[in-house]
């Protein structure tokens, strides 16, 4: 890797810590352009005077074996304002002849810290009480002061929670001001930014669709790039993202799967092949998926039945397209935190999510993945910046399973019918009444119960139509909204009046856990 010279930057060196992209993305969100490189990749030659300042990463290691990591020590003598973040704090310290031991008190979790003296580093950070809450997250600790710096704030487990060299512009923190439990963490970078290495704003959402077309370009060349485009938020960003960058080598697969919402992929094909004219390879797989999904009612079976299919017809149509080398994948930076298993522990497995990660390895494709820096938010920026609507950039997340999993018990064409045009009402009731982006996601879903209704003067025995609504940070946990009862109202009679085979509507008032947001 090497490191671009143009553009004055915050370069961030990694020891491997799971924060290290948030930093980056805190200084992203400050406006100003940061790179990463790992610790075993980085030269002193590569130091250039476009690097305005450095942050040392947190990372699992222990300063003193150093046959785990290296690090050119000429780095720190560049004059180069300097932030060292838990690991980078012990480096940074040992480096200046302080030194590190082993902490009898472990610290993870919160811990407050106590200001000792005024420093640039904390301007305006400490609230009035002079106590912040921080997150710590380490072993090791600090033990002797390096030379020539000063204690700026203390926890009760560490004396040097930060300590400052003004001289040479170099900070240490113990704790990890990038992530959001550290009251006011952010102030910590940006004052190391702005007002330590003065650095300007240089960066936006702009800037970073430029540059992500440009990564784009170098990992790809000229080859081609195939996609599975879902017409959600993240494979959109990434269709649209490829195609700007590399246009016609570009295949994008769509597969109808008969489970999609109403209308979906007529707005799919407008969409991308009409309007931004891609390449989109549009697969009718209705009758294929039906017949695979006839008389099964098992959650799981159904999932695995989905998946499995979708590969097929996927590799299908990709052997059709000839000498494809990569297949783009809208992966994310939280999935890519999950999958890491920071602690190792095994999480016990909830469901079998459906997406096309198991493709590359069967196809021999090498993957790009475009956002896997990137939080879901900035993904929707990217989107819009790349000119797509503001329909698709904030449509709720959607299964890929589809319908499949909102019909509990087997699937037939009359069920996803019903079921299309229940949550086409809902969905559109909530765009109509201004609702759908005050909640995180909300579908209809058809229950395998029939009860018994009176329409006009004839009883009706129909099914029973559950409505969910939901507010979320990020799907892990979530919360039921509570809608009014008039809009509430109102949606259940137009169920029940516009769509034959409803006649009763019952509302989810679980959060997640106990439940979870799919009823499969
Ligand atoms: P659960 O039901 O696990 O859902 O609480 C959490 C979020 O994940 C979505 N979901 C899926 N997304 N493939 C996906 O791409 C899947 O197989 C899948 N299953 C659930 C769900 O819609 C919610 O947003």
């Amino acid at each position: 890797m090497s490191l671009d010279k143009n553009l004055n930057k915050i370069l961030i060196i990694d020891f491997g810590s799971q924060f290290t992209q948030l930093i980056a993305r805190r200084i992203r969100e400050l406006g100003v352009f940061s790179e990463i490189i790992s610790h075993k990749k980085i030269k002193n030659t590569d130091i250039s005077h476009s690097i305005k300042g450095i942050i040392l990463s947190g990372g699992p290691l222990n300063v003193y074996e150093i046959n785990k990591y290296s690090f050119d020590k000429k780095i720190i003598e560049n004059g180069i304002p300097i932030l060292g973040i838990c690991f980078g704090h012990q480096i940074l310290s040992k480096l200046n002849g302080g030194k590190v031991k082993q902490s009898k008190h472990r610290e993870f979790g919160l811990a407050n810290i106590d200001k000792k003296k005024d420093s640039l580093i904390t301007k305006n950070f400490f609230n009035k009480k002079r106590i912040n809450k921080v997150w710590m997250s380490h072993a090791d600790q600090v033990s002797k002061l390096p030379k020539n710096f000063n204690v700026v704030a203390s926890s009760r487990n560490s004396k040097y929670a930060i300590i400052e060299n003004k001289k040479k512009r170099f900070y240490g923190v113990q704790f990890h001001p990038e992530v959001t439990h550290t009251e006011n963490g952010k102030k910590i970078i940006s004052n190391f930014i702005f007002l330590i290495c003065g650095i300007k704003r240089n960066w936006s959402s702009k800037d970073q669709k430029i540059q992500l077309i440009k990564d784009v370009r170098n990992q790809v060349g000229t080859n081609k790039v195939i996609c599975a485009l879902s017409g959600g938020v993240d494979s959109s960003v990434v269709a649209q993202l490829l195609n700007k960058a590399i246009g016609k080598k570009l295949y994008c697969v769509f597969v109808n799967t008969g489970l999609l919402r109403k209308d979906e992929e007529k707005q799919v094909v407008e969409t991308f092949k009409k309007k931004l004219k891609m390449n989109l390879i549009y697969v009718n797989a209705e009758k294929e998926f039906l017949k695979k999904l006839a008389n099964i009612s098992d959650p799981e079976k159904k999932r695995k039945i989905i998946g499995n299919l979708f590969i097929k017809i996927f590799e299908r149509y990709a052997k059709k397209i000839k000498d494809v080398k990569f297949l783009a994948q809208g992966t994310l930076y939280p999935d890519l935190i999950e999958s890491k298993s920071v602690t190792g522990s095994q999480t016990s497995k909830i469901k079998s999510h459906h997406n096309v990660g198991g493709l590359p390895k069967k196809m021999k494709l090498k993957l790009v993945e475009p956002l896997k820096f990137l939080f879901k938010d900035e993904v929707r920026k990217l989107g819009l910046e790349l000119n797509l609507s503001r329909d698709i950039i904030s449509r709720h997340p959607f299964p890929g399973p589809g319908l499949a999993i909102r019909m509990p018990g087997v699937i037939t064409q009359k069920k996803i019918n019903i079921l299309k045009e229940a949550d086409y009402y809902f969905i559109q009731a909530l765009k109509d009444h201004g609702l759908y982006n005050k909640i995180w996601q909300a579908y209809a879903a058809l229950l395998p119960v029939k009860t018994v209704g009176v329409m006009g003067d004839n009883r009706t025995y129909e099914y029973l139509c559950l409505l969910r609504a939901i507010t979320s940070e990020d799907g892990m946990t979530a919360d039921f909204y509570e809608f009014k009862k008039p809009f509430i109202q109102m949606i259940s009679n137009k169920i029940v009046n516009s769509i034959r085979g409803i006649n009763r509507v019952v509302y989810d008032i679980t959060s997640k856990p106990p439940s979870t947001i799919e009823l499969e």
